[in-house]
Protein backbone atom coordinates (compact mmCIF):
# COMPACT_ATOMS: atom_id res chain seq x y z
CA UNK A 1 0.00 0.00 0.00
CA UNK A 2 1.02 3.75 -0.66
CA UNK A 3 0.78 6.85 1.30
CA UNK A 4 -0.68 9.47 -0.13
CA UNK A 5 2.97 10.96 -1.01
CA UNK A 6 3.57 7.44 -2.93
CA UNK A 7 5.84 5.78 -0.33
CA UNK A 8 5.18 2.55 1.01
CA UNK A 9 2.76 2.38 3.83
CA UNK A 10 2.02 -0.62 5.89
CA UNK A 11 0.58 0.95 9.73
CA UNK A 12 2.14 -1.66 11.90
CA UNK A 13 0.68 -0.84 15.51
CA UNK A 14 4.23 -1.48 17.25
CA UNK A 15 7.80 -1.18 15.83
CA UNK A 16 9.94 -4.17 14.62
CA UNK A 17 13.05 -3.82 16.77
CA UNK A 18 16.47 -4.83 14.50
CA UNK A 19 17.47 -7.65 16.49
CA UNK A 20 15.67 -8.95 20.08
CA UNK A 21 17.17 -11.49 22.57
CA UNK A 22 14.86 -14.51 23.08
CA UNK A 23 15.52 -15.04 26.58
CA UNK A 24 12.98 -16.69 28.68
CA UNK A 25 12.12 -18.16 32.12
CA UNK A 26 14.17 -20.82 31.96
CA UNK A 27 17.03 -18.21 31.90
CA UNK A 28 15.90 -16.49 34.11
CA UNK A 29 15.20 -19.14 36.51
CA UNK A 30 18.73 -20.54 36.12
CA UNK A 31 20.23 -16.66 36.69
CA UNK A 32 18.21 -16.71 39.68
CA UNK A 33 19.71 -19.77 41.09
CA UNK A 34 23.17 -18.59 40.74
CA UNK A 35 22.08 -15.07 42.83
CA UNK A 36 20.55 -16.82 45.32
CA UNK A 37 23.75 -19.43 45.55
CA UNK A 38 25.58 -16.45 46.65
CA UNK A 39 28.69 -16.65 44.37
CA UNK A 40 28.61 -14.42 41.61
CA UNK A 41 31.59 -13.64 39.93
CA UNK A 42 33.81 -16.50 38.20
CA UNK A 43 33.25 -19.95 39.24
CA UNK A 44 31.71 -23.32 39.06
CA UNK A 45 29.16 -22.37 36.50
CA UNK A 46 31.93 -20.50 34.18
CA UNK A 47 33.87 -23.65 33.93
CA UNK A 48 30.79 -25.63 33.32
CA UNK A 49 29.76 -23.21 30.24
CA UNK A 50 33.43 -23.66 28.92
CA UNK A 51 33.31 -27.37 28.75
CA UNK A 52 29.83 -26.97 27.54
CA UNK A 53 31.06 -24.89 24.57
CA UNK A 54 33.96 -27.42 24.03
CA UNK A 55 31.68 -30.27 23.29
CA UNK A 56 28.93 -28.27 21.56
CA UNK A 57 32.16 -27.39 19.04
CA UNK A 58 33.83 -30.01 19.03
CA UNK A 59 37.01 -28.61 20.18
CA UNK A 60 39.58 -29.30 23.17
CA UNK A 61 39.49 -26.01 24.74
CA UNK A 62 37.01 -23.43 25.38
CA UNK A 63 37.63 -20.08 27.24
CA UNK A 64 35.14 -18.04 28.37
CA UNK A 65 36.05 -14.29 28.48
CA UNK A 66 34.23 -11.19 29.38
CA UNK A 67 33.82 -10.10 25.89
CA UNK A 68 34.31 -10.87 22.53
CA UNK A 69 36.84 -7.87 22.40
CA UNK A 70 38.75 -8.76 25.60
CA UNK A 71 38.92 -12.65 23.60
CA UNK A 72 40.73 -10.70 20.73
CA UNK A 73 43.26 -8.70 22.32
CA UNK A 74 43.93 -11.39 24.90
CA UNK A 75 44.53 -13.94 22.20
CA UNK A 76 46.78 -11.98 20.26
CA UNK A 77 48.89 -11.00 23.77
CA UNK A 78 48.64 -14.78 24.49
CA UNK A 79 50.48 -15.15 20.84
CA UNK A 80 53.02 -12.95 21.64
CA UNK A 81 52.17 -10.49 18.88
CA UNK A 82 53.53 -6.96 19.88
CA UNK A 83 55.59 -3.76 18.55
CA UNK A 84 57.29 -4.38 15.48
CA UNK A 85 54.76 -6.76 14.16
CA UNK A 86 52.00 -6.67 11.48
CA UNK A 87 48.73 -7.83 11.80
CA UNK A 88 46.13 -8.34 8.54
CA UNK A 89 42.63 -8.11 9.23
CA UNK A 90 39.58 -6.61 6.76
CA UNK A 91 37.87 -3.06 6.66
CA UNK A 92 35.23 -4.83 6.94
CA UNK A 93 34.37 -5.63 10.64
CA UNK A 94 33.32 -4.14 13.74
CA UNK A 95 35.98 -1.81 15.40
CA UNK A 96 37.38 -4.27 18.44
CA UNK A 97 39.21 -6.25 15.38
CA UNK A 98 41.24 -3.49 15.00
CA UNK A 99 41.58 -2.20 18.46
CA UNK A 100 42.86 -5.25 19.74
CA UNK A 101 46.03 -5.07 17.28
CA UNK A 102 46.35 -1.29 18.17
CA UNK A 103 46.13 -2.01 21.65
CA UNK A 104 48.90 -4.95 21.52
CA UNK A 105 51.23 -2.44 19.95
CA UNK A 106 51.39 -3.89 17.05
CA UNK A 107 50.44 -2.32 12.90
CA UNK A 108 47.21 -3.38 11.72
CA UNK A 109 47.32 -3.75 7.94
CA UNK A 110 43.84 -3.97 5.89
CA UNK A 111 42.84 -6.16 3.47
CA UNK A 112 39.57 -6.38 1.04
CA UNK A 113 37.11 -8.49 1.41
CA UNK A 114 35.44 -11.89 -1.03
CA UNK A 115 31.84 -10.15 -1.80
CA UNK A 116 30.35 -13.70 -2.12
CA UNK A 117 30.96 -14.59 1.67
CA UNK A 118 31.43 -11.04 3.00
CA UNK A 119 34.83 -12.37 4.77
CA UNK A 120 38.39 -11.93 4.03
CA UNK A 121 39.59 -12.59 0.15
CA UNK A 122 42.29 -15.04 0.54
CA UNK A 123 44.12 -13.03 -2.42
CA UNK A 124 44.03 -9.73 -0.85
CA UNK A 125 45.44 -11.50 2.47
CA UNK A 126 48.13 -13.01 0.39
CA UNK A 127 48.67 -9.60 -1.06
CA UNK A 128 49.23 -7.85 2.30
CA UNK A 129 51.97 -10.14 3.60
CA UNK A 130 55.21 -8.98 4.54
CA UNK A 131 57.93 -9.95 6.33
CA UNK A 132 56.28 -8.59 9.92
CA UNK A 133 53.23 -10.22 9.14
CA UNK A 134 52.88 -12.55 12.67
CA UNK A 135 49.08 -12.97 12.85
CA UNK A 136 45.98 -12.54 10.35
CA UNK A 137 42.48 -11.96 11.46
CA UNK A 138 39.39 -13.33 9.35
CA UNK A 139 36.41 -12.32 10.03
CA UNK A 140 33.33 -14.43 10.04
CA UNK A 141 31.28 -12.23 8.51
CA UNK A 142 26.64 -12.30 9.31
CA UNK A 143 26.98 -15.57 10.09
CA UNK A 144 28.73 -16.71 7.14
CA UNK A 145 32.06 -18.28 7.10
CA UNK A 146 34.94 -17.07 5.36
CA UNK A 147 37.38 -18.87 2.99
CA UNK A 148 38.99 -20.02 6.06
CA UNK A 149 40.82 -23.08 4.89
CA UNK A 150 42.64 -21.29 2.23
CA UNK A 151 43.67 -18.42 4.58
CA UNK A 152 44.83 -21.00 6.47
CA UNK A 153 47.35 -22.58 3.99
CA UNK A 154 48.27 -19.01 2.90
CA UNK A 155 49.57 -18.36 6.56
CA UNK A 156 51.24 -21.68 7.04
CA UNK A 157 53.10 -20.95 4.08
CA UNK A 158 54.61 -18.01 6.01
CA UNK A 159 54.66 -19.07 9.46
CA UNK A 160 51.66 -16.68 10.57
CA UNK A 161 49.24 -17.48 13.27
CA UNK A 162 45.23 -17.12 12.67
CA UNK A 163 43.15 -15.86 15.37
CA UNK A 164 39.54 -16.28 13.97
CA UNK A 165 36.90 -13.61 14.74
CA UNK A 166 33.20 -15.28 14.92
CA UNK A 167 31.74 -12.78 16.79
CA UNK A 168 28.83 -13.53 14.40
CA UNK A 169 29.43 -17.56 13.77
CA UNK A 170 28.54 -19.18 16.51
CA UNK A 171 27.24 -22.93 15.11
CA UNK A 172 28.35 -22.00 11.23
CA UNK A 173 30.61 -24.42 9.68
CA UNK A 174 32.65 -25.09 6.85
CA UNK A 175 32.45 -28.67 5.34
CA UNK A 176 30.02 -29.68 8.15
CA UNK A 177 32.75 -29.04 10.96
CA UNK A 178 32.04 -25.86 13.16
CA UNK A 179 33.60 -23.25 13.62
CA UNK A 180 35.61 -23.02 16.32
CA UNK A 181 38.92 -25.58 15.71
CA UNK A 182 40.19 -24.15 12.15
CA UNK A 183 42.85 -21.72 12.94
CA UNK A 184 44.90 -21.55 15.85
CA UNK A 185 42.50 -19.77 17.88
CA UNK A 186 38.89 -18.63 17.56
CA UNK A 187 36.94 -16.41 19.61
CA UNK A 188 33.37 -15.73 19.69
CA UNK A 189 31.09 -13.19 20.82
CA UNK A 190 27.83 -14.03 23.34
CA UNK A 191 26.52 -9.74 23.39
CA UNK A 192 22.87 -9.32 23.30
CA UNK A 193 22.21 -9.15 19.95
CA UNK A 194 24.44 -12.09 18.64
CA UNK A 195 23.41 -15.76 18.06
CA UNK A 196 23.31 -16.69 21.54
CA UNK A 197 23.84 -14.08 24.70
CA UNK A 198 25.48 -14.17 27.56
CA UNK A 199 24.34 -10.30 27.88
CA UNK A 200 28.29 -9.69 27.17
CA UNK A 201 30.51 -12.40 27.07
CA UNK A 202 32.82 -14.18 24.84
CA UNK A 203 34.88 -17.16 24.29
CA UNK A 204 38.05 -18.36 23.13
CA UNK A 205 38.45 -21.96 21.07
CA UNK A 206 41.94 -23.81 20.90
CA UNK A 207 43.00 -26.57 20.29
CA UNK A 208 46.04 -25.98 21.90
CA UNK A 209 46.10 -26.65 25.19
CA UNK A 210 48.93 -23.94 26.28
CA UNK A 211 47.57 -22.02 24.62
CA UNK A 212 44.02 -22.12 26.55
CA UNK A 213 45.63 -22.60 29.89
CA UNK A 214 47.55 -19.17 28.90
CA UNK A 215 44.68 -17.41 28.28
CA UNK A 216 42.74 -18.60 31.24
CA UNK A 217 45.98 -17.22 33.71
CA UNK A 218 46.30 -13.96 31.87
CA UNK A 219 42.49 -13.55 32.00
CA UNK A 220 42.21 -13.86 35.77
CA UNK A 221 45.39 -11.07 36.23
CA UNK A 222 47.82 -13.92 36.02
CA UNK A 223 46.69 -15.83 39.12
CA UNK A 224 47.51 -19.68 39.83
CA UNK A 225 45.04 -22.38 39.15
CA UNK A 226 42.92 -22.19 42.21
CA UNK A 227 43.39 -18.50 43.37
CA UNK A 228 39.31 -18.07 42.07
CA UNK A 229 38.62 -20.51 44.84
CA UNK A 230 39.79 -18.58 48.25
CA UNK A 231 36.06 -17.40 49.01
CA UNK A 232 34.76 -20.63 48.84
CA UNK A 233 34.66 -22.98 51.86
CA UNK A 234 37.83 -25.21 50.40
CA UNK A 235 39.71 -22.40 49.63
CA UNK A 236 42.73 -21.00 51.35
CA UNK A 237 44.04 -17.13 51.18
CA UNK A 238 47.53 -18.05 49.76
CA UNK A 239 48.09 -17.19 45.72
CA UNK A 240 50.58 -16.48 43.36
CA UNK A 241 50.67 -13.94 40.47
CA UNK A 242 52.57 -15.71 37.90
CA UNK A 243 51.76 -13.59 34.64
CA UNK A 244 50.48 -10.00 34.46
CA UNK A 245 47.54 -10.19 33.11
CA UNK A 246 43.66 -8.62 33.07
CA UNK A 247 40.43 -8.63 34.54
CA UNK A 248 39.01 -10.03 31.49
CA UNK A 249 37.08 -13.52 32.72
CA UNK A 250 33.63 -14.32 32.53
CA UNK A 251 31.15 -14.52 35.70
CA UNK A 252 28.81 -17.19 36.82
CA UNK A 253 25.55 -15.43 36.34
CA UNK A 254 26.30 -14.83 32.83
CA UNK A 255 27.50 -18.59 32.11
CA UNK A 256 24.45 -19.93 33.74
CA UNK A 257 22.37 -17.71 30.94
CA UNK A 258 24.68 -18.69 28.77
CA UNK A 259 24.26 -22.72 29.66
CA UNK A 260 20.41 -22.42 28.84
CA UNK A 261 20.92 -20.12 25.62
CA UNK A 262 23.61 -22.61 24.57
CA UNK A 263 20.77 -25.56 24.60
CA UNK A 264 18.85 -23.69 22.41
CA UNK A 265 20.87 -22.72 19.97
CA UNK A 266 20.32 -25.11 16.98
CA UNK A 267 16.81 -24.37 17.22
CA UNK A 268 17.80 -20.33 17.30
CA UNK A 269 19.17 -21.16 13.99
CA UNK A 270 17.23 -23.50 12.56
CA UNK A 271 14.71 -20.29 13.16
CA UNK A 272 16.68 -17.53 11.51
CA UNK A 273 17.59 -20.22 8.93
CA UNK A 274 13.79 -20.62 8.22
CA UNK A 275 13.35 -16.49 7.94
CA UNK A 276 16.31 -16.30 5.75
CA UNK A 277 14.72 -18.58 3.15
CA UNK A 278 11.36 -17.17 3.15
CA UNK A 279 13.46 -13.28 2.52
CA UNK A 280 15.59 -15.17 0.18
CA UNK A 281 12.48 -16.54 -1.98
CA UNK A 282 10.53 -13.12 -1.85
CA UNK A 283 13.46 -10.85 -3.02
CA UNK A 284 15.00 -12.77 -5.26
CA UNK A 285 13.73 -11.45 -8.63
CA UNK A 286 13.81 -7.63 -7.60
CA UNK A 287 15.73 -5.92 -9.90
CA UNK A 288 19.01 -4.17 -8.76
CA UNK A 289 19.04 -6.52 -5.42
CA UNK A 290 22.03 -9.11 -4.45
CA UNK A 291 21.17 -11.57 -2.04
CA UNK A 292 23.47 -12.83 0.91
CA UNK A 293 25.46 -15.22 -0.66
CA UNK A 294 25.60 -19.22 0.31
CA UNK A 295 28.02 -20.83 -0.71
CA UNK A 296 28.11 -25.27 -1.01
CA UNK A 297 30.61 -25.64 1.42
CA UNK A 298 28.66 -23.41 4.30
CA UNK A 299 26.46 -24.05 7.01
CA UNK A 300 25.11 -20.23 7.54
CA UNK A 301 24.55 -18.98 11.21
CA UNK A 302 21.96 -16.76 9.72
CA UNK A 303 23.58 -14.16 12.31
CA UNK A 304 22.82 -11.22 10.02
CA UNK A 305 20.51 -10.85 6.64
CA UNK A 306 22.35 -8.76 4.31
CA UNK A 307 20.53 -7.20 1.35
CA UNK A 308 23.00 -5.43 -1.56
CA UNK A 309 21.01 -2.64 -3.36
CA UNK A 310 22.51 -1.11 -6.62
CA UNK A 311 21.57 2.70 -6.14
CA UNK A 312 22.18 2.73 -10.21
CA UNK A 313 18.77 0.83 -10.47
CA UNK A 314 17.06 1.40 -7.23
CA UNK A 315 16.70 5.28 -6.62
CA UNK A 316 18.01 6.32 -3.12
CA UNK A 317 19.79 2.85 -3.11
CA UNK A 318 19.93 1.27 0.45
CA UNK A 319 19.00 4.36 2.11
CA UNK A 320 16.28 4.98 0.56
CA UNK A 321 15.30 1.52 1.85
CA UNK A 322 15.77 2.29 5.36
CA UNK A 323 13.96 5.20 5.23
CA UNK A 324 11.24 3.55 4.09
CA UNK A 325 11.54 0.70 6.82
CA UNK A 326 12.28 3.87 9.28
CA UNK A 327 8.96 5.62 8.22
CA UNK A 328 7.12 1.92 9.19
CA UNK A 329 8.85 1.27 12.26
CA UNK A 330 10.36 -1.50 11.32
CA UNK A 331 14.60 -1.57 12.43
CA UNK A 332 17.71 -1.92 10.22
CA UNK A 333 21.57 -1.08 10.48
CA UNK A 334 24.22 -1.19 8.23
CA UNK A 335 27.59 -3.64 9.43
CA UNK A 336 29.38 -2.43 9.14
CA UNK A 337 31.11 1.41 8.60
CA UNK A 338 34.77 0.28 7.07
CA UNK A 339 37.38 0.69 9.73
CA UNK A 340 39.18 3.17 7.89
CA UNK A 341 35.81 5.30 7.85
CA UNK A 342 35.80 5.93 11.68
CA UNK A 343 37.34 9.50 12.11
CA UNK A 344 39.66 8.30 14.75
CA UNK A 345 41.63 5.84 12.47
CA UNK A 346 41.03 7.47 8.89
CA UNK A 347 44.33 9.11 9.17
CA UNK A 348 46.14 5.48 9.40
CA UNK A 349 43.73 3.73 7.46
CA UNK A 350 43.86 5.70 4.35
CA UNK A 351 47.01 4.18 3.22
CA UNK A 352 44.61 1.01 2.35
CA UNK A 353 41.92 2.88 0.73
CA UNK A 354 43.23 1.78 -3.15
CA UNK A 355 43.48 -1.63 -1.94
CA UNK A 356 39.67 -2.17 -0.87
CA UNK A 357 37.30 -1.33 -3.56
CA UNK A 358 35.04 -4.62 -2.60
CA UNK A 359 34.85 -3.09 0.70
CA UNK A 360 33.96 0.51 -0.64
CA UNK A 361 31.33 -0.68 -2.98
CA UNK A 362 29.93 -3.43 -0.47
CA UNK A 363 29.42 -0.69 2.31
CA UNK A 364 27.59 1.37 -0.20
CA UNK A 365 24.92 -0.72 -1.08
CA UNK A 366 24.62 -3.39 2.13
CA UNK A 367 21.57 -3.00 4.66
CA UNK A 368 20.91 -5.56 6.97
CA UNK A 369 17.23 -6.29 7.45
CA UNK A 370 15.58 -7.78 11.19
CA UNK A 371 16.32 -11.14 11.88
CA UNK A 372 16.16 -12.85 15.27
CA UNK A 373 14.59 -16.16 16.56
CA UNK A 374 11.01 -14.59 18.53
CA UNK A 375 10.35 -12.78 14.68
CA UNK A 376 6.53 -13.89 14.83
CA UNK A 377 5.88 -14.85 11.12
CA UNK A 378 3.45 -11.94 10.66
CA UNK A 379 6.32 -9.45 11.33
CA UNK A 380 8.58 -11.53 8.51
CA UNK A 381 5.50 -10.64 6.37
CA UNK A 382 5.87 -6.98 7.06
CA UNK A 383 9.57 -6.81 6.25
CA UNK A 384 8.87 -8.33 3.36
CA UNK A 385 5.93 -6.17 2.59
CA UNK A 386 7.96 -2.60 2.48
CA UNK A 387 10.94 -4.04 1.45
CA UNK A 388 9.03 -5.17 -2.13
CA UNK A 389 6.98 -1.93 -1.94
CA UNK A 390 9.97 0.11 -1.69
CA UNK A 391 12.06 -1.36 -3.98
CA UNK A 392 9.12 -1.75 -6.45
CA UNK A 393 8.38 2.38 -6.47
CA UNK A 394 12.15 3.00 -6.21
CA UNK A 395 12.94 1.42 -9.77
CA UNK A 396 14.51 3.36 -12.60
C1 LIG B 1 32.88 -8.79 13.99
C2 LIG B 1 32.87 -8.45 15.46
N1 LIG B 1 33.99 -8.67 16.17
C3 LIG B 1 34.03 -8.42 17.49
C4 LIG B 1 32.94 -7.90 18.16
C5 LIG B 1 33.05 -7.59 19.62
O1 LIG B 1 32.16 -8.38 20.38
P1 LIG B 1 31.85 -8.05 21.88
O2 LIG B 1 30.75 -7.05 21.92
O3 LIG B 1 31.45 -9.36 22.49
O4 LIG B 1 33.10 -7.53 22.50
C6 LIG B 1 31.76 -7.66 17.46
C7 LIG B 1 30.58 -7.10 18.14
O5 LIG B 1 29.64 -6.65 17.57
C8 LIG B 1 31.72 -7.94 16.07
O6 LIG B 1 30.62 -7.69 15.35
Amino acid sequence: MADSNGNIFINRDQSLPFFKPDVGEEEISAVAEVLRSGWLTYGPKVREFGQACAEYLDVPCAVPVASCSAGLFLTLKAMGIGPGDEVILPSMTFIATLTAVIHCGARPVLADMDPDNLGLDPEAFARAITPRTKAVIPVHLAGHPCRIKEIITIAGQHGIKVMEDAAHSFGAAVDGTRIGGFGDATVFSFYATKCITTGDGGLVTTANQEMADKLQLLSFHGMDGNAWQRYGDKGRWYYEVVALGYKFHLGDPAAALGLVQLGRSDAFMARRTEVAMRFNAAFADLPGVTLPGQADWATHAWHLYVLRLDPDVIDGGRDGLIEDLTANRIGSSVHFIPLHHHPAYRKEGAEFISQLPETEKYYSQAVSLPLFPGMLDSDVEDVIEVVTGSLKLRTR
